[in-house]
């Protein structure tokens, strides 16, 4: 066994953290007789080995259409990518060895069990015999469908489905996974069982995950980046946080203020006073204030200065709903 220290193991993590799993170049894709329905639009991405990458937009962004380029189901019109290194051009079989696919909407055989459908798809791959039967039940077992492994997926609720659908893209051992809306249609309970499986499949197999989905509130919880599609482009990409600071310098700070022992329109005048605010808006005891950049701890000392008590200061932060809506809107 090779012994490593655990600066070289960092520096290993940070190696491969720096390698990309997905790649597009300008990639674009138009439909109808003349080309006019452009459903991808030179889109330029980059996603990281080890990453979950949140692709969000509205429905007909383009999102579909851009995993169908991805995994060699689709032609694109132009532009280039690249899935785990091979170009998704020349290099397509490659590719679907390397990656799982949770297609939106799933076809299944409902006349066949699960375990049966997956063994299906096992002999697609040539996986022998013996690691085949293991697989399976090893499969079925981590999305919680071992009960229903002898079941005829015909009988399974949208949930269940949905979780297969999650082992059948796991049967090849992929180092990349494609998953369509994987929480569409399926009860909060059910969506959240999905969301902690890919975490901890992204975690215990480092499987790179690119997901789209239509709900912010999804690929924050779950997704290291997030990029936001809508009418085929690109609007914007990075963490939440980096969004945020995108919305915060176009946007200003919203703080909300509770004050006591202080005269309403003497507090109003004070806080216009301070650096970086645009407006002041008194309902006393409660303060908004809307500023060009963070100040609060400017706001607070001035108010201190009258003699007036603070009880509360906090930043309004918008909501990723209404964030994903303002970058939408302002496309
Ligand atoms: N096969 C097709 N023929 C014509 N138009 C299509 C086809 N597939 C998708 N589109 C159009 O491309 C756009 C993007 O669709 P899609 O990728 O399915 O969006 P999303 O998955 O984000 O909802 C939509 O306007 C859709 O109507
Ligand atoms: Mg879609």
């Amino acid at each position: 066994m090779e012994i490593i220290s655990r600066e070289q193991e960092q520096s290993q993590i940070m190696e491969r953290t720096k390698e990309l799993a997905i790649e597009t170049i300008n990639l674009s894709k138009s439909f109808g007789k003349e080309k006019k329905i452009h459903a991808v639009d030179n889109l330029n991405l980059k996603v990281k080995k080890g990453e979950v990458f949140g692709f969000v937009g509205p429905n007909g962004a383009g999102k579909t259409t851009t995993m169908k380029m991805l995994i060699g189901l689709l032609e694109p019109t132009s532009g280039s990518g690249k899935v785990a290194k091979y170009d998704i051009l020349h290099e397509i079989i490659n590719i679907r060895e390397e990656t799982g696919v949770l297609p939106e909407p799933a076809g299944f055989y409902d006349y066949l069990t699960a375990r049966q459908n997956l063994r299906f798809y096992a002999k697609l791959y040539d996986i022998d015999s013996n690691e085949r039967e293991k697989r399976i039940e090893n499969l079925l077992e981590t999305v919680g469908l071992s009960r229903a492994i002898d079941q005829k997926i015909g009988g399974f609720s949208t949930g269940m489905r949905k979780r297969f659908g999650l082992a059948q893209a796991l049967i090849n051992e992929p180092t990349v996974l494609f998953l369509d809306e994987p929480t569409s249609g399926i009860d909060p309970l059910g969506a959240q069982m999905m969301r902690n499986l890919i975490k901890n499949l992204n975690k215990s197999k480092s499987v790179t995950v690119f997901l789209s989905s239509h709900s912010m509130e999804e690929v924050e919880e779950i997704c290291d980046r997030i990029a936001i599609i809508a009418k085929g482009k690109l609007l914007a990409v990075g963490s939440v946080e980096d969004l945020r600071s995108v919305v915060r310098e176009k946007e200003g700070v919203h703080y909300l203020l509770e004050v006591q022992d202080i005269i309403p329109s003497e507090a109003v005048e004070i806080v216009k006073d301070v650096d970086g605010v645009e407006e002041v808006e008194i309902q006393y005891p409660t303060l908004k204030v809307h500023s060009n950049f963070k100040n609060g701890a400017e706001i607070a000392k001035a108010l201190a200065k009258t003699g007036g008590t603070i009880s509360l200061l906090e930043e309004q932060e918008l909501t990723l709903q209404k964030l994903f809506l303002k970058i939408i809107e302002e496309a």
